[in-house]
């Protein structure tokens, strides 16, 4: 088996696309020997996937992991026999700390200890990415003028992974960010260039060769858009777009093959990934809206209005791709859960639901969802901006609709489900810690620790694992040319 370890690895979704890999015997191909991940709840769910894995590997009972996930269990009484076991091991390789200069003895140390002498000279990946607020779009435009996000340290967690890639020399590393990162400047220097430039020359002398995973050009004539990936394109119900570099090592590079993903035979839509999900509703909350009004009256109202507009316009559904779905369901399903794991839903304001339940209706009639402009005055929430043009508010909320990938989900979702109003009217709500995990393409088994706003912001926070299963397919196929 390939080791691998996983750099800022958040809940695992990286980790979890490699460490489904199999061989054409039906053996494991790779195994993480290290995460290192500075949130205490992502480590949690890190060690509980851990040991979930190391009961498959070793054939143990997992009737206490499901126990636990369905909540028919608890911890302490979970943690017996054959689990209590595989938890002690998978525990080991979870390693909780703030990646940083300070830092980097104790975990340079417990690389070289996982690692072994063994394994420093033989074939390994490097897998991770650096922490991303510093480089996104949102987060850029929020602080425009904030003289200290110039020197948000942020933006420099990157020198922690080249400082692993200079001193341990993996054969080959899969390093992940956001967009923005294409765009993103340090003074008047563009910080891709300086991370590309960075990377032929890392401390120790060694050096990569940067490859997309999309084009398969030569790593010279590459464009920086031609690291993009476009999750949907691979089988993700979600248009989630990253920055992905893999780099190989040079003095491999010229033996190791280039190769690329394949494209899936069309998208998943939305409709193939919730429709098994029992239809729930939401509860109201207690919290009283600003603006008090009859709420039934109103949204009886917009509903009746709602109903006499013209669909004639409406655009012919995306066709799911017959081949990409049966994989993402045989990704997803797993028949050995009797319950839904974390599908129940948020309570929203009443005046939230009247427009989840109009927004919602006017999207299944429109095809795609409607602007926040669209809605009737009296569904609008009492803001000054509201309905000017360029304003953050006039696309508050969104309607996933039935026939496409859903947009990306992103660890705001956390905050609000504005954003992600469920396409079924009747079901007036936002989406689930469950359908986002769906959306993100987690296994129905992957179980998110701590209460629902940090489950949410695990889950987007992660890449897609059928994603990164696929990417662990290209890099087990690269590696494994070497052993020939
Ligand atoms: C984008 S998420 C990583 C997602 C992960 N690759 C996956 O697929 O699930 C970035 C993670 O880096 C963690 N992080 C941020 N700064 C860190 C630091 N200095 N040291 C360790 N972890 C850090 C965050 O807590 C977050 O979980």
């Amino acid at each position: 088996m390939f080791p691998v370890i996983d750099l800022f690895a958040g809940p695992g979704g990286l980790n979890e696309g490699f460490s489904s890999v199999k061989d054409e015997r039906g053996d494991f191909v790779f195994k993480t020997l290290a995460s290192f991940e500075m949130d205490s709840l992502a480590c949690q769910t890190l060690r509980l996937r851990a040991t979930y894995r190391e009961l498959v590997r070793s054939g143990g009972d997992l009737q206490p992991y499901f126990d636990y996930i369905q909540g028919k269990n608890t911890w302490q009484s979970t943690l017996t026999g054959d689990f209590r076991e595989a938890y002690l091991a998978a525990k080991s390789h979870v390693y909780q700390v703030e990646l940083g200069e300070k830092n980097r003895p104790e975990v340079d140390n417990f690389i070289e200890r996982q690692l072994g002498p063994e394994n420093r000279r033989g074939h390994w990946a490097l897998i991770g990415g650096p922490p991303c607020q510093a480089y996104s779009l949102a987060g850029r435009s929020r602080r425009t003028g904030d003289e200290a996000f110039a020197s948000d340290h942020k933006h420099f967690l990157y020198r922690e992974y080249l400082h692993i890639l200079g001193k341990f020399k993996p054969t080959i590393f899969v390093m992940e960010n956001v967009k923005g990162l294409l765009s993103s400047k340090n003074g008047d220097s563009s910080m891709f260039q300086t991370i590309l430039s960075d990377l032929k020359r890392l401390p120790g002398g060694a050096s990569y060769e940067i490859r997309s995973l999309v084009v398969e050009a030569d790593p010279k004539d590459l464009d920086p858009s031609d690291f993009i990936i476009r999750s949907e394109e691979y089988g993700v119900p979600q248009k989630r777009h990253r920055v992905i570099l893999l780099g190989v090592r040079s003095d491999v590079a010229a033996i190791i093959p280039r190769l690329v993903l394949d494209k899936a035979d069309g998208p998943v839509t939305v409709r193939a990934a919730l429709q098994t999900m029992p239809s729930i509703r939401a509860q109201t909350s207690g919290r009283k809206p600003k603006v008090d009004q009859d709420w039934r009256a109103v949204q009886a109202d917009a509903l009746s209005h709602v109903r006499t507009i013209d669909v004639a316009s409406k655009p012919e559904p995306v066709k799911a791709g017959v081949l990409a779905v049966d994989s993402y369901e045989s990704w997803i399903l797993d028949d050995r859960l009797t319950v839904p794991v974390h599908h129940e839903p948020r309570a929203h304001m009443v005046s939230d639901l009247a427009r989840y339940r109009v927004m919602a209706e006017l999207a299944e009639r429109l095809g795609k969802s409607p602007k926040y402009i669209d809605l009737p005055a009296k569904l609008h929430p009492e803001h000054r901006n509201v309905g000017k043009v360029g304003t953050p508010f006039t696309d508050r909320f969104r309607v996933q609709v039935w026939d496409a990938p859903a947009t990306t989900v992103v660890s705001h979702i956390s905050k609000d489900g504005h954003y992600y109003i469920h396409p079924d009217p009747e079901q007036n709500r936002s989406f689930t810690v469950r359908e986002a995990a769906r959306l993100q393409s987690f296994p129905d088994n992957y179980f998110f620790e701590g209460a629902r706003t940090q489950q949410f912001h695990q889950v987007g926070n992660a890449v897609p694992p059928l994603l990164s299963r696929q990417i662990g397919d290209v890099v087990a196929d690269m590696l494994g040319s070497l052993k020939d």
